[in-house]
């Protein structure tokens, strides 16, 4: 059978304990199927960064191109300045793979937790895709006249022809597939360059789609809209911060960040590519059992889909949503009382048994 290779790399915090989860039903979809996983786990992250100092091998780069896709956990932990442990290793990954594509489905399952009272389920169902190789996060800038009363910092964002015109391509290409409406997300008004440009070539592109349905709101009255008449919104594209924030948002409209999913694409398949739950390390539950794993097994659902194996994908969201619908195994940002590998093991038994029953194809 086929063997998938994957680099594991569970990070700080919860990061392993969710991955671990993970892992599980990585392995249960894999039964009865003509693939099998094969992982390979690196220990690199913030308790590497204090015996090594530095946050993953000199070579890890190079390590990792051997591998067909990164599951990863979460990166940053209290003792380490935020700025070098995310540079130094999450965001060096999105960068040297050239995975400019995030995807972060905001999606309403059944079962779970909304904050909106009135809002129908169907209305909160969202595929959001965060450019997600430069723009404010090209690590540009300069500090001058450091601790002086003239002390200026600058942050520039980058927005090249290549970078904005790929990611908008891209988010058309998947509305047109999906056959479904595309909202670019920008702030034109105040930013006068980045934004300008951003709006210009969306424009453009939109030429080559006359047959997509195209919206265009600015940051922050989408962020409004989100709350309000979140049925507004089907595929969005928008850039690497203004996705960073707003599928925070989101994540608090369909069930919280326990369960929000995320994954680093390079749509070219020249490097790998990387899942990731889209929370961080939650220091603050670290080490107790607490932390909802249903986020990064929806980030392995979607690994399942990028490898072309969409039914088996799909049935772990199908179990997810079974097990939020019997609301007996639920973490405590849920309201249950389980714990995190609980969680874990319930979710495989409903596979377990949904594999039973299901006639699948093995591909
Ligand atoms: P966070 O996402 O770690 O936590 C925010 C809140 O949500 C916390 O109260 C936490 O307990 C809760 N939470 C998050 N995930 C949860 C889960 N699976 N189950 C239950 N509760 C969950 O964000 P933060 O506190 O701002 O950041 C903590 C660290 O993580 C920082 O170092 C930050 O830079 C880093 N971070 C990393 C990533 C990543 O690796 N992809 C993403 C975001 C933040
Ligand atoms: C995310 C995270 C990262 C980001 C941080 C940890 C650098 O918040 O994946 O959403 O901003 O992209
Ligand atoms: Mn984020």
């Amino acid at each position: 059978s086929k063997i998938l290779k994957i680099a594991v790399i569970p990070g700080d915090g919860i990061g392993p304990e969710v991955i671990d989860e993970g892992i599980k039903v990585l392995k249960k979809m894999a039964e009865g199927s003509d693939f099998c996983f094969e992982f390979t786990h690196f220990p690199w992250g913030c308790e590497y960064y204090a015996k090594n100092g530095k946050m993953m091998a000199d070579d890890g780069i190079e390590q990792l191109k051997a591998f067909d896709a990164i599951y990863l956990g979460a990166v940053g932990y209290p003792g380490v300045p935020d700025h070098i442990s995310l540079w130094d290793l999450l965001l060096k990954i999105r960068k040297e793979f050239d995975q400019y594509v995030n995807i972060r489905p905001i999606t309403l399952l059944q079962g779970a937790p909304c904050p909106l009272q009135e809002a129908k389920r169907d209305n909160i169902n969202m595929l959001f895709i965060r450019e997600n190789s430069e723009g404010e996060y090209a690590g540009a800038g300069d500090w001058l006249f450091k601790g002086k009363p003239e002390e200026v910092v600058l942050q520039t964002g980058v927005f090249s022809r290549k970078g904005t015109e790929r990611i908008i391509r891209y988010a058309f290409e998947t509305a047109r597939r999906l056959n479904k409406s595309l909202t670019s997300i920008s702030k034109g008004n105040a930013l006068n360059y980045s934004m300008v440009f951003w709006d210009q070539v969306f424009e453009e592109v939109s030429l080559d789609y006359p047959d997509v349905q195209t919206h265009s709101y600015l940051v922050d009255a989408a962020s409004m809209f989100m709350i309000m008449q979140p049925e507004r919104f089907e595929v969005v594209v928008t850039s690497n911060l203004f996705g960073d924030i707003l599928t925070d948002l989101g994540a608090a409209l369909a069930g919280g960040l326990g369960l929000a999913a995320g994954a680093n694409i390079n749509p070219e398949r020249t490097y790998p590519s990387m899942f990731e739950p889209i929370h961080g390390s939650a220091p603050d539950i670290a080490g107790k059992g607490l932390a909802n794993p249903l986020a990064a097994m929806w980030s392995a659902s979607q690994m399942l889909d990028f490898f072309g194996y969409e039914q088996r994908g799909r049935m772990v969201l199908d179990a997810i949503e079974r097990l939020l619908t019997e609301k007996e195994t639920l973490t405590p940002d849920m309201g249950g009382t389980a714990s995190t590998s609980e969680v874990g093991d319930r979710v495989v038994q409903l596979l377990a048994d949904m594999l039973n029953q299901a006639s699948i194809p093995d591909n």
